[in-house]
């Protein structure tokens, strides 16, 4: 018996690592290191890889069937007169199949609002991408009570028409928990991916199907723990989908 507000179709879980801005040409071992670990543990889950933009396409060349590579953040429009912004259009002729936007970094570093997530997954998904759409509430709006209000406002504002299960993934990742160690309960997991699983079920059509990740300070001595929670589908990583080693330690979950 699943549990009450559990997705009741079978998810693929992907477990997707976040490099933000880091990895130099020699960090692409380390991409090599997981692309021969997931060959060698064939894992029941999708694992990707998003390296800084600068890498994407050689990582891709170097890792291709094995890993699914992804970009960090796009541009809306497909080209013009934008000094150094990307293109979704460009990630995918670099051979990314995802891209992350609305990251909390990019909300809080470049003052992206919901409305300019919201047009950026429009442009992943007119690259017939997939847009792993993040959201999060910060430690004061915890202590205030409005995590779900947060997440709801952010939710409306960033899922643009068209969102279903294909070709949009939502990832949870609570401000106050990324790049910090410290991690919700499993059970302030649960009601979070329980609101996020409703609301996707009620808004798009196929919510059920809907992959749900949840993302900050996930390393292998708690990935178990956190992957087994009602309604999440895989795990959103920033440092430790760094090392080979430890981004292995997580896949393992799946294996
Ligand atoms: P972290 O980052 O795993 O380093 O906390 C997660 C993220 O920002 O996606």
């Amino acid at each position: 018996m699943q549990n009450l507000g559990e997705a009741m179709t079978d998810i693929r879980p992907l477990v997707a690592g976040n490099w933000k801005m880091n990895g130099l040409k020699e960090a692409l071992r380390e991409a090599w290191a997981v692309a021969e670990g997931v060959a060698a543990k064939a894992p029941n889950a999708d694992v990707m890889l998003c390296p800084p933009a600068t890498m994407v396409a050689v990582m891709a060349e170097a890792t291709a069937e094995r890993l699914m590579i992804g970009g960090q953040d796009c541009h809306v429009a497909a080209s013009g007169a934008h000094t150094g912004d990307i293109s979704a259009e460009m990630l995918g002729d670099a051979g990314a199949a995802a891209i992350i936007v609305g990251h909390s970094e990019r909300r809080a570093d470049h003052g992206e609002r919901s409305q300019d997530v919201a047009a950026k997954a429009v442009a992943v998904h007119r690259c017939g991408m997939t847009a792993i759409i993040c959201v999060g509430e910060t430690a004061g709006e915890r202590a205030a009570g409005l995590t779900l209000k947060v997440i709801e406002r952010q939710l409306a504002g960033s899922l643009p028409d068209g969102v279903t299960a294909a070709n949009t993934v939502i990832a949870y990742e609570p401000v106050w928990a990324i790049g910090t160690g410290l991690t919700p309960t499993a059970g302030d997991v649960a009601n979070v991916h329980a609101f996020i699983r409703g609301y996707v079920r009620s808004n798009t059509t196929d919510g059920d199907g809907m992959r749900l990740l949840y993302g900050g300070s996930v390393k292998a001595a708690n990935a178990a723990e956190l992957m087994a929670v009602a309604n999440v589908n895989g795990a959103l990583v920033g440092g430790a989908s760094l090392k080979a080693d430890d981004f292995l330690g997580i896949i393992n979950v799946y294996v």
